[in-house]
């Protein structure tokens, strides 16, 4: 069975067999019958097909492999491929052969429906969902497109150490460890490196985890979760912004042009995807407050920072991800850049999706000062020993520099429209969520 004319494939190459006999190694997701036939809903991990075992055109051995199976079971399994328009994917299987490799007893995800709970107990098998196959396909390609974007525009990939001796986004929620004898932290960004680092090589990029103790048990918040931090020497705000939105616009329509199926599976709504395309539309921090007054929140003070239902609220306005520029001063962190006209507000800006989905990008322009830095660092109450490296690069050659974080969970959650994200990560860390 296993002759030469046989190709072992997998489902994503289907479209090159059509006529032919080809061998696929997979797991049985679903099965019916309807006595004669009995038809197998198979997967191998590129994609989903439907193999129909017809009884008085296989051995009686086959038959009963086909009826063997249950939920989750592996397999090798022959067939011909023919085309078929009923098909969601065009195609499917007329099966020659069945090997079972091994039969699931009792596979827990059922079709009925579980609780969150259940389900993230069991990530480790949900996983193998339609849905959440999907999802991990399309945040593949998010990463994908970003790197390619970056790597296409003369960015230089960096990769900051995980274990700081030093906070970027405050100490509220730093993770402690002890690095032997001295105390250090997992990172909460790679940013202050990667402003090092841009000034070695002019643009750079980071990608990897970073880590929040928050003890917040949002929809938005993950404990791990993953950046994108360009940093650009000689950028200054309005070209930080620019970048952003252009990275954006592309990951946006390069997951559109790759992933339909996977965005048909989520239910996605594509006409919003659509209309994605930079410019994105600006607004100040002043001007997103008058917004809110006249928004039913008539008792937002300025001064104070934006929770969710104020940023939905925002976003309601736009169809496009807004960002929302020159926050306070008071409460942005310590490395950004005061609006030279307005110390009292920064060269920041946060971008917010639409459709509720908050903040995914979060960036400004970088303090070149040495002085100014210097009572940052007094101010935020900073330990200037930690800090004296990131000093030293104002010190010697300091130059107007900007950059921003690209919070890959959210961006995957507003891309495929997803109410948590705890959907989006692989094995997602949250508060009272360490398993699997
Ligand atoms: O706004 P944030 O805190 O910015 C920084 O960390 C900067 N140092 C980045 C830089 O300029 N290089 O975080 C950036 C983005 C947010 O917009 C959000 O998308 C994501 O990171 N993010 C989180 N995502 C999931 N869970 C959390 N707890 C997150 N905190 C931030």
């Amino acid at each position: 069975m296993d002759g030469g004319y046989i190709v072992l494939t997998t489902i994503k190459e289907i479209t090159n067999h059509v006529g032919k006999e080809v061998k696929l190694g997979g797991w049985l997701y679903n099965k019916r019958s309807s006595g004669k036939i009995q038809f197998l809903q198979l997967r191998d991990g590129s994609g989903f097909i439907q193999g129909v075992v017809v009884k008085n055109q296989v051995t009686p051995e086959v038959w009963e492999a086909a009826k063997s199976l249950t939920q989750e079971s592996s397999l090798y399994i022959w067939g011909t491929v023919r085309k078929d328009e009923r098909s969601p994917i065009g195609y499917e299987l007329d099966v020659t052969n069945i090997k079972p490799i091994q039969i699931a007893i009792e596979y827990p995800i059922a079709k009925k429906k579980h609780g969150v709970d259940f389900l993230m107990d069991h990530r480790h098998l949900w996983i193998r969902s339609p849905r959440q196959h999907a999802i991990l396909k399309i945040r593949a390609e998010i990463i994908k497109s970003v790197q390619q974007f970056l790597d296409d525009h003369g960015f230089t990939l960096v990769d900051p150490p995980i274990l700081t001796p030093s906070s970027c986004e405050g100490t509220t929620n730093l993770f402690h460890t002890k690095y032997f004898d001295e105390d250090a932290y997992l990172t909460q960004s790679g940013q202050l490196y990667m402003e090092a680092a841009a000034m070695a090589l002019g643009k750079v990029y980071s990608f990897g985890p970073t880590f929040r103790a928050e003890k917040s048990k949002t929809r938005r918040h993950l404990i791990e979760f993953w950046m994108i931090e360009p940093e650009m020497a000689f950028v200054e705000h309005d070209g930080n912004l620019e970048v952003q939105e252009q990275i954006l616009s592309y990951v946006v329509q390069h997951v559109l042009e790759h992933c339909r199926p996977e965005l048909k599976t989520l239910g996605r709504d594509l006409g919003r995807l659509e209309k994605v395309r930079a410019p994105f539309p600006r607004i100040t921090y002043d001007e997103a407050v008058e917004l809110l007054h006249k928004e039913g929140f008539e008792d937002f003070k300025w001064g104070e920072d934006f929770g969710s239902p104020h940023e939905t609220k925002i976003a309601e306005s736009f169809e496009k991800p807004v960002f929302i520029t020159h926050y306070p001063t008071e409460i942005k962190a310590f490395y950004m850049k005061p609006d030279p006209d307005r110390p009292e507000v920064v060269l920041c800006a946060d971008l917010i999706a639409p459709e509720g989905y908050g903040e995914i990008i979060g960036g400004s322009q970088r303090i070149d000062d040495p002085d100014l830095l210097a009572q940052r660092y007094k101010e935020h109450d900073l330990p200037l020993e930690s800090y004296d490296w990131y000093m030293d690069l104002r010190k010697f050659g300091t130059v107007p520099h900007s950059g921003f974080g690209l919070g890959l969970e959210r961006t995957v959650a507003w891309i495929c429209g997803l109410d948590h994200v705890r959907e989006t990560i692989p094995f997602p860390r949250m508060l009272n969520r360490l398993y699997p």
